[in-house]
Parts: structure tokens; sequence; C-alpha cells
């Protein structure tokens, strides 16, 4: 593998203790950040095999839905023995019905811990009082994630925003509230709301939800794409761990070179561009395994079109995959990215990491 240098960063020392949720002992204190619609199984099972992820969450999964058994939940929470330890995250607000849903993951599905969703900023998700419309409601929300820690003998962990605007800062008093009531970690996006996801993560906002805790782990999260941002939020923050979400499709060795240098300071460059169509290939034979061919080849084009973005592949030919129907023409497409490789002749592109998709703004429909 080749790949562009980065700028040296110290070894941590002494050297982190193990990372543990609840009754959960993580291999690593680097997670795997929801991202609807690319964090699915094929890519966590891809990311484990590459090595480094202690933790991946599933997508973000409706209660009700997984309650009523609809199909699209149940294929959102689908996994497999190489894919854990496995996170599912829930969201709604009725805690009747939040609460069940976890009953009925714990009780019936594989999964390591369950996650609540308090961050998501989409209208269609918030407008119901779900999602990060909860850092508004303190005491609903405070019965809500009591009554799902009360529900299960899971590890029940939090994810939230800093708030809801600048003006309602809530995260360190949740996080102080929910460690009362048996929460077992929370992750902490550095942004509120109101910014979506413009503007830069707060690693001072990180750090007031840290020293509001008094022993559960506090995961930092937003805008880590490398070593040396990972290093950054873990000093200035004393976060435990950190979740990286974009900067893991745009870089999904990340996780193994943050490992590297926790032992010895150094680590190995991302894949190059041979290294990247490897793993778009195992990702979307593990997507057949799971879903037969004819559903694999449509449900990969969104997959596949961040990856060859990411590989700088020409516009024309990334396009081609929005059309194939069967094995054969993806396949076909495939051997002619091989052989054309990369736009401007390198094969050791650095991701572009402005290109990976977020919602448009805090009222985007996802
Ligand atoms: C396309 C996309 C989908 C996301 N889906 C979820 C989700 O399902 N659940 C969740 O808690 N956060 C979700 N997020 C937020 C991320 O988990 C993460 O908090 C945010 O992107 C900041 O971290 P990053 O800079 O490492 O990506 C999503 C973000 C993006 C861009």
């Amino acid at each position: 593998m080749t790949g562009p240098v980065e700028t040296p960063v110290a070894a941590p020392r002494p050297p982190p203790s193990a990372l543990r949720i609840g009754r959960l002992r993580l291999a690593s204190r680097y997670l795997l950040s929801p991202l609807a619609g690319f964090t699915n199984l094929s890519f966590r099972r891809a990311i484990h095999e590459l090595g480094g992820a202690g933790l991946c969450t599933t997508d973000l999964v409706n209660a009700r839905s997984l309650l009523a058994r609809r199909p699209k939940a149940l294929e959102l929470i689908q996994t497999c023995p190489a894919d854990r330890p496995l996170a599912i995250q829930i969201f709604g607000h009725e805690p009747g019905i939040v609460a069940d849903a976890a009953r009925l993951l714990e009780t019936e599905f594989d999964l390591d811990s369950v996650d609540i969703n308090m961050g998501c900023p989409v209208a269609r998700i918030a407008h119901n009082g779900a999602g990060a419309a909860m850092m508004k409601q303190t005491d609903a929300t405070i019965s809500l994630v009591r009554e799902v820690v009360e529900a299960v003998e899971l590890p029940v962990t939090v994810k939230m925003r800093l708030g809801w605007d600048s003006q309602s800062l809530t995260a360190p008093w949740f996080a102080a509230a929910f460690e009362k009531i048996g929460v077992a970690a929370i992750t902490i996006h550095g942004r509120t709301r109101e910014q979506g996801f413009s503007g830069q993560v707060s690693l001072d906002g990180i750090r007031r939800v840290v020293e509001a805790v008094e022993t559960i782990p506090v995961i930092g999260n937003g805008d880590i794409r490398c070593v040396a941002d990972a290093a950054r939020m873990i000093e200035v923050t004393g976060c435990d761990g950190v979740s990286i979400g974009r900067g893991a499709l745009a870089n999904p060795w990340i996780f193994r070179q943050l490992v590297q240098w926790e032992h010895s300071g150094s680590w190995d460059p991302a894949g190059d561009f041979d290294d990247r169509l490897t793993l778009l290939l195992r990702q979307f034979d593990f997507l057949v395994e799971q879903k037969g061919i004819d559903r694999a080849v449509v449900s990969f084009r969104r997959m596949i079109h961040w990856y060859l973005k990411s590989m700088r592949v020409r516009r024309g030919l990334r396009h081609r995959f929005q059309q194939v129907q069967t094995r054969q023409e993806f396949d076909a497409a495939i051997e002619r990215v091989r052989v054309e490789g990369p736009r401007k002749f390198s094969r050791s592109p650095e991701p572009a990491v402005s290109e990976i998709p977020v919602p448009a703004g805090p009222n985007a429909h996802w």
C-alpha cells in the first residue's frame, strides 16, 4: 500500500486502558459511527476485516417499525458472527415503544448494546420529538431513556449532540443525568442541531460532557479524518474513545491506523487505488451473500458511487454503475475501472473529504 505521508503524532503514554461499555470490553477505543445508508452489514464486515474497530453501530432504526417487524427494519439489524461486537441504534419518542423495541432486540436478535439516537437533526425524525428534539425535553427524555435502561440487561448507550442550538447546550446536563439512571456510555457529536453538519466541531463542548460524568466513558465524535485529528480530540477533551463516520468512508483503514499509532507511534498508509477496489469487491460479495445478486447490484449503487468518487474514477464510468442490472454488467464495469484507473493517473488517491454526502441542513429530508 502507498499513500500520502501524514504528520507524525506521538503515541499516548501510558497506553490507554481497555474501553468498557457496561459489561462489554472493547478491543479498541475507535468506533464506527452510524451513517444511515452506508453503515450496513456489508460495510461493517469490510471494516471489521480491515481491523481496529472496537464497535460498529447499525443505521438508526425506527423503534415502531422494529416492533411491527417491518422488513426494512429487520434488514437494518441483520448481522452475523463476523459483525460483532454490534450496537443497534434505535429512535422514537414514545417511551413504551422504544423500551419494547429494546426488549425485543435483547430477546430475539444478536447484538451487544442498544444505542438511543438523540442526535438526528432531520426534520422527519426531530419533528416527532425523536432524535435531536429529545435534547429540548428534559423530563420526557430522561423517562424514555430510564425505561429503556430498565427494560434490558444489555448496556444502553446514548448518542447526542451538544444541544438544540447555541443557546441551549444541554449535553453536559443530560450526560450527568444519564449516568445516574444507568446509561453505560455517551457518544457526543460536537455540534448542535442548529448547526446540522456545518461549522466546526467544538472540542470545548465535548470536554464539558467528559467533565460532567463520573465514571462512564464518553466517546467524542465529529470531523475525525486522520490519526492526528483523533489524537487531538482525545488530548483536548479527555474523551475515552472516538467514533468516526465520514472519515471511515473516506479511509476505512483509519481504525487499524489508530491502533497501530497507539502501540508504536507510527502507522501504515491507507489503501491505494487497487486496495480500495479489492475492498469494494469484498463488500459487494458480502452484500450478494446477504441479498442475492439482483438486489445487491441495485442496493450497492449508493455505496459504489462513494467508493469510486473517493478513488477518483471519472464521472462517466461512475455513472455506469447506476444503470447496471446484472452480475455480468457489474463485472464488465468493474473491469473498465480496473483498466482505466483513477483520473490524473495516480493510483494512490487521497480521498476528497468534502465529497462525503451530508444532509443539506438541519431541516433536510434525508
Ligand atoms: C449520511 C449520514 C448519515 C448519518 N446517519 C446517522 C444515524 O443513522 N444515526 C446517528 O446517530 N448519526 C448519524 N449520522 C451522524 C454521524 O454518526 C456523525 O455523528 C456525524 O457525521 C459526525 O461525525 P463524522 O464527522 O465522523 O462523520 C449520519 C451522518 C451522515 C453524514
